[in-house]
């Protein structure tokens, strides 16, 4: 377990805050860590910064990570891992796809040669659009209050994607899933970061299992052949507790 001490923050958009701070391990894109504090809980994260000075960009949407956005400088949070695979980055120009703080994990991937599609529910919860020039991003909001009016696999229908090597994907289990639908017919590569349910993240507990892969230790970086036929991907979660949900009654 390591002590970390939050260096800076940044605040990204309305109860989105990245938390920097210096931690001397080296850690690939996509692969992730956990995050503890004392007395709330452990939650697992990827990292949005991956140099020397690393950060993690959290959302608020529980007790650990609203408490976790509430760290000042100086403040301390504990950091287990880092655990499972990564982006597997190719050289030549990528497309990302991010989702809510989806995009935050697909950050360190980018380059001179990223295009993004950074989609949110409305304009004010878009973040990181200013890390991509104007040519390079496509916006997609729900509400149409920013961008394209819908959700990124439709945007996908208006697009050449056969001009990208690539593409990368992180965000909600429903996005991930219907812009694999839009890819598994067509001659792009493509990887997927999953999240699940992380208990033990070292392979132990089975709980972030979708369709017998096991997202902490396999994963949570899947490319589309892992999953265009797996049974639960976007069908089926697993809540903390190990009761089994369908995702579309969320
Ligand atoms: S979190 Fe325990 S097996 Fe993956």
């Amino acid at each position: 377990m390591n002590r970390i001490t939050v260096e800076r923050v940044k605040d990204e958009a309305k109860n989105v805050r990245t938390l920097f701070f210096r931690w001397d391990q080296k850690i690939s894109a996509g692969q992730f860590v956990m995050v503890w504090l004392p007395g709330l809980g452990e939650i697992p994260m990827s990292l949005s910064y991956i140099g020397s000075l690393k950060g993690i960009t959290v959302k608020a949407y529980g007790k650990t990570s609203q408490a976790m956005i509430e760290l000042q400088p100086g403040n301390e949070f504990f950091i287990r891992g880092p655990y499972g695979n990564g982006f597997q980055v190719e050289s030549g120009r990528k497309l990302l796809i991010g989702g809510g703080s989806g995009i935050a994990s697909l950050l360190p991937i980018a380059d001179s040669e990223t295009d993004a599609i950074i989609s949110a529910k409305t304009r004010d919860e878009i973040i990181f659009a200013d890390r991509f020039p104007d040519s390079r991003l496509f916006l997609a909001t729900d509400d149409g209050s920013a961008g394209f009016h819908g959700f990124p696999h439709d945007l996908l229908d208006r697009m050449d994607l056969s001009v990208y090597r690539k593409i990368y994907v992180c965000g909600p289990e429903q996005m991930l899933y219907r812009v694999m639908l839009k890819l598994k017919d067509r001659q792009v590569d493509a990887e997927f970061s999953l999240e699940r349910t992380m208990k033990c993240g070292i392979g132990i507990c089975d709980s972030c299992s979708v369709g017998g892969l096991q997202v902490c230790k396999q994963g949570p970086v899947f490319s589309i052949e892992q999953l265009r036929d797996n049974p639960e991907f976007g069908i089926y979660r697993t809540t903390y507790s190990g009761k089994r949900i369908s995702l579309n009654m969320k």
